[in-house]
């Protein structure tokens, strides 16, 4: 497996457009309009490939010139548990580390927040409900 990142409007970006769909919106009857895809474009987009199948992905967002938040973690279904997120978010916070921002945050599920422990982020805050689903804040300073 490898990663790397993806440019937005790339044939691999479609690809990761169509696993966050399956993963992330289409079991809950949501899907991605065109507006919120085009505002995209300057996020950094990570992905994990086995060849041409790929297999994970996350993207990360400028919140200010310190703070990055992670978002859309997504892995293929029948792949998860196997060590795939955890090797995403490494890279994403070395990028993250190289491009001299100092702290990630995420909106993170209720169902993911183990996952994020995992690697040192904190729940902060109070829970909310973003697409239908609880979610709190997490964060870590890199
Ligand atoms: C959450 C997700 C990205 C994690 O990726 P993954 O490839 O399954 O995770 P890994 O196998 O790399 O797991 C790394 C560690 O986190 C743990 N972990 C993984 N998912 C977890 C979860 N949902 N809750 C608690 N712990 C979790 C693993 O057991 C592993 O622990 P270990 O190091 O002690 O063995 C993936 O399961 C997924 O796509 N889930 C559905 C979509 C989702 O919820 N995305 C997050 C939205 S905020």
């Amino acid at each position: 497996m490898g990663l790397k990142q993806i440019d937005h409007g790339s044939k691999e970006y479609k690809q990761a457009v169509l696993l966050r769909y399956a993963i992330l919106r289409q079991p809950l009857g949501l899907n991605f309009t065109d507006e919120e895809l085009a505002k995209e474009k300057d996020n950094i987009h990570i992905a994990a490939f086995e060849d041409d199948d790929l297999l994970g992905y996350c993207m990360l967002t400028k919140v200010n010139p310190h703070t990055l938040q992670l978002r859309q973690m997504a892995v293929k279904n029948n792949l998860q548990r196997k060590g795939i997120g955890a090797s995403i978010m490494t890279f994403a916070e070395n990028i993250s580390r190289d491009k001299g921002y100092h702290a990630i945050m995420m909106h993170a599920r209720d169902t993911a927040i183990g996952f994020y422990e995992k690697f040192g982020y904190k729940v902060k805050g109070e829970p909310f409900i973003e697409i239908n689903l609880p979610h709190h804040l997490m964060e870590k300073r890199l």
